[in-house]
């Protein structure tokens, strides 16, 4: 799309002027180091920034750097994402520590490529390490800066993401790579939530209650493994009476479980976080 100067410099300044007065002060903001942001950004993949917030100061007490989390069990790791939900990030971040640890010798890669390959990074947060670690001048599209862009620059009307990457390409200031983005984010959430978010998301998708999801009963069986380990058929008897549901149902939610590594079945039939 083509873009005049005047249009970009002008979104700049409405961007940055707002951001004088309403940037927030949030951890990962006051480091450059790319375990340190890694962590932020795969914590943040879902979640709120409000809850975020304790999780990461927690998690970078016990693991401060990626040394101490490559060193942890994965059951360590999963114990102390307790309340962030979407636990299969705990299993792939502590992979990505291990691979940057033991192939990386303890550096990080510096280059997109590199970092994609590491379990649990995509595109965005790849990026996002060499935005936030090292100031690189590349365009970083989540969720947020997407819908920013698509309501300033196409009145609400979705476009395919190379549409979108090549504006955020046009919009970064020379320079200010870091600053522009952490902007972004915070406009994203602040300013154009209430305006945007609910008419695309509440609209589009029949939600299902998160009650009733599958991700809802994944938790809970993680929670409870989290005491310590229970046998399968105990298990299924206790979860069959609290929830009302099937065993057949129950059973498959824990296989699924157990496919994605996240728990374990011992020979005898006993479940547990892994070790
Ligand atoms: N979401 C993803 N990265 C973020 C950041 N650096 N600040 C606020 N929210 C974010």
């Amino acid at each position: 799309m083509k873009l005049p100067k005047k249009k970009i410099v002008s979104f700049q300044q409405k961007v940055f002027t707002w951001w004088s007065t309403h940037k927030r002060d949030l951890p990962w903001r006051r480091t450059r180091d790319p375990y340190r942001i890694m962590v932020s950004e795969v914590m943040l993949q879902q979640t709120q920034v409000l809850r975020v917030v304790a999780k990461y100061r927690e998690f970078i007490e016990r693991y401060p750097r990626v040394s101490n989390l490559a060193h942890a069990t994965p059951a360590e790791v999963l114990r102390i994402w307790k309340g962030l939900g979407y636990n299969r990030r705990a299993l792939y971040l502590h992979r990505a520590a291990k691979t940057i640890a033991e192939a990386y010798h303890g550096k990080f890669p510096i280059n997109e490529r590199e970092l994609i390959k590491l379990p649990g990074l995509g595109t965005y947060t790849a990026r996002a390490i060499l935005v936030f670690a090292y100031k690189q001048e590349v365009p970083l599209v989540d969720t947020n800066i997407r819908q920013i862009i698509t309501h300033f620059f196409f009145a609400d009307q979705p476009q395919k993401a190379s549409v979108i990457e090549d504006v955020a390409r046009k919009l970064l200031p020379k320079g200010k790579s870091w600053q522009w983005h952490q902007a972004l984010m915070d406009y994203g959430a602040l300013e154009l939530r209430n305006i945007q978010i609910n008419k695309y998301t509440n609209k589009q998708m029949e939600k299902i209650p998160f009650r009733e999801s599958n991700r809802f009963y994944r938790g809970r069986i993680i929670d409870r493994l989290r005491e310590g380990e229970i046998s399968e058929k105990k298990f299924l008897n206790e979860l069959g009476k609290t929830y009302t549901k099937p065993v057949a149902f129950l059973h498959s939610i824990i296989a699924s479980l157990v496919k994605d590594g996240l728990i374990e079945r011992t020979s005898r039939g006993v479940l547990r976080l892994p070790v």
